[in-house]
């Protein structure tokens, strides 16, 4: 039998270690909200692939339509010769986005690259070049993406230069001390010191920052951003990678606020695990990019837009938007009670809508000292006893629930005795 020690040893050989791996659990096979690894360990999986799986791991409906589309073809890439999954895709995106007026929609691979477009469609579609973001978002690791991510480690280090043109600004978050007034009052100091509204193309935020730490924009701070973008032409682009398709109890997090964005960049559980990422918004703004400016060899992959559109079905037949506020309300009730015992490790801050569940992992019960030492040794334990979960958080102290939202009110519940368990003091 292959150990998961004989493929650390061959993978720290193999493979550099600029990519990490969070447990050393080498997958064999996985089933909706469990997998197994090499030795035949059963794990409950409460990481969903960073996210990606709010649709459970192989589900039927998704298999199914991805081996109807493996027997007509796989490959033929839609700028030579287009397919109608696609276009159905697009469609479908175009309708459910909330995006004023009429919509459309361009597919890539992965999340970064969705960013990357839609910065590109932006300044193609304003004539203008700055971009800004917030301190604490993610958006990637390609060299665009890496320059508008907010945390310099582990992201930045030694990656210099950054491409030009991005401006950060304060995450509003009470803990680290930041109203939504003061972000506003960073843009406008922006506008003053470095670049002037006129020269800015979009301002690029996520509804709920997810590496960052699951923390919600406020609506007013959206509110606000939508009015100050209006003002000065500016685009204001929702970056839905992580809080979209069911996971927030919304279809996308921007809808808890009401605000409309110019353009949305969506990816990971829109396809079930298979690679695939979007970048939708208003046909006006999408139009601006010139023929051929756009697109890529493997760009919406006539395999991963088969598995989304069974991914939207599902989504739609199994009531997830509801499954997921329920999950999240389980999750956090239990949460809750592990919070008030005496002798569990300090935990604080349960938040996140809909199943976007995370808590911070603090030293003292009462404070927000993180406590990032420990949030590793919670991870490990809670792996020696067969859940699998993730950090996150500018302090790496918070603790991130991704279950599939398919997964049964049993299995969440038998993870959940896991974590309380790894809580143990
Ligand atoms: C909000 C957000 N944007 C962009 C990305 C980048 O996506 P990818 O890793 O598919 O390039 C991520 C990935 O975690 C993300 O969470």
């Amino acid at each position: 039998m292959t150990t998961n020690q004989e493929l650390m040893r061959r993978r720290e050989a193999a493979v550099p270690r600029g990519v990490g791996s969070a447990h050393p659990v080498f997958a064999a096979h996985a089933e909706n909200a469990e997998l197994w690894d090499v030795e035949g360990k059963r794990y409950i999986d409460f990481a969903g692939g960073i996210a990606v799986l709010n649709t459970g791991h192989r589900h039927p409906k998704v298999m199914a339509a991805v081996a109807e589309q493996l027997s007509h073809f796989t490959h033929t890439c839609f700028q030579v010769s287009p397919y109608e999954s696609y276009i159905a895709l697009a469609e479908r995106l175009n309708t459910m986005a909330p995006i004023d007026g009429p919509a459309k929609t361009i597919f890539f691979t992965t999340g970064s690259e969705a960013l990357e477009n839609a910065v590109k469609i932006a300044r193609a579609a304003t004539g203008r070049s700055g971009i800004i973001t917030f301190a604490g978002g993610y958006h990637g690791r390609t060299m665009m993406t890496m320059a508008m991510t907010g945390k310099v480690l582990p992201y930045k280090k030694k990656f210099a230069p950054m491409p030009a043109e991005i401006y950060h600004v304060p995450f509003p978050h009470a803990p680290f001390g930041v109203t939504v007034q003061d972000s506003l009052r960073a843009i406008d100091m922006l506008f003053r010191a470095d670049i002037e509204p006129e020269r800015t193309a979009a301002i690029v935020l996520e509804p709920v920052q997810g590496e960052g730490g699951f923390i919600q924009a406020p609506t007013e701070l959206l509110e606000a951003l939508r009015k100050l973008c209006d003002r000065h032409g500016i685009l204001l682009v929702a970056d839905e990678v992580q809080t979209g398709f069911a996971r927030t109890g919304k279809m996308f997090g921007i809808e808890h606020s009401g605000v409309k964005p110019d353009i949305m960049t969506v990816a990971k559980s829109l396809a079930g695990g298979f690679p695939l990422s979007g970048v939708i918004g208003r046909a006006d703004i999408m139009d601006a990019a010139e023929p051929g400016g756009l697109g890529g060899t493997y760009a919406g992959s006539p395999i991963a837009c088969a598995a989304a559109l069974a991914v939207l079905d599902v989504i739609e037949e199994e009531k997830l938007i509801d499954r997921a506020n329920a999950i999240g309300e389980r999750m956090k009730a239990r949460l809750e009670a592990i919070s008030m015992r005496n002798n569990t490790i300090p935990i604080a801050a349960i938040r996140g809508p809909g199943a976007m569940t995370a808590f911070d992992v603090v030293t003292t019960r009462g404070t927000d000292e993180p406590d990032p030492d420990t949030t590793k040794r919670i991870l490990t334990k809670a792996r020696e006893h067969g859940l699998i979960l993730l950090s996150c958080g500018v302090y790496g102290n918070a603790i991130r629930l991704l279950v599939p939202l398919t997964a049964s009110d049993a299995l969440i519940d038998e993870g959940m005795d896991v974590l309380e368990l790894a809580l143990a003091a």
